[in-house]
């Protein structure tokens, strides 16, 4: 199975309303039908048309449901070689894998705190009325 390569000038094709492609970590997508749809508004997709939009959506700090989007409207991968050199996208990933985990921790916290506050006062409870 072999992804369909995007060229820089197809991509710079597909830059208006009409036809929408965006260039995000190596691969290009068509947002067309979605830009009306976009939370941010169609301003801001539509200034990141015909460069590497990584950036600013990885700015943005787009959600996991954001991303989960992203798979229905894939075209394919972005030419390796050709006049747009696209930036390695190895960072923002591990980056964001390591800010969830620590959300994930910080959000067990929130579950144990107040079930630590409750023993804890069940036990003085306990304790106290056992010494009257
Ligand atoms: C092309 C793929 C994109 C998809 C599927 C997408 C999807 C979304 C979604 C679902 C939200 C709601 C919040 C969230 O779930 O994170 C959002 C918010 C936002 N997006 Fe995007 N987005 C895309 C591209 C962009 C680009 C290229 C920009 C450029 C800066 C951008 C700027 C914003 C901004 C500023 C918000 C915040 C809106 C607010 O809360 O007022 N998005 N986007």
């Amino acid at each position: 199975m072999s992804a369909k390569i995007v060229t820089f000038e197809e991509l710079k094709t597909n830059n208006h309303k009409d036809s929408l492609w965006i260039l995000l970590h190596e691969k290009v997508y068509n947002v067309t039908k979605f830009i009306d749809e976009h939370p941010g508004g169609d301003e801001v997709i539509l200034a990141e048309t015909s460069k590497d939009a990584t950036e600013a959506f990885e700015d943005v700090g787009h959600s996991d449901e954001a991303r989960a989007l992203l798979a229905d409207m894939l075209v394919g991968e972005f030419e390796k070689d050709g006049e747009l050199k696209v930036k390695s996208s190895t960072k923002s990933p591990s980056q964001s894998a390591a800010v969830s985990s620590a959300v994930e921790q910080g959000s067990n916290m929130m579950y144990f705190v107040p079930l630590g506050l409750l023993g804890a006062y069940f036990a003085w409870r306990y304790y106290t009325n056992g010494s009257v």
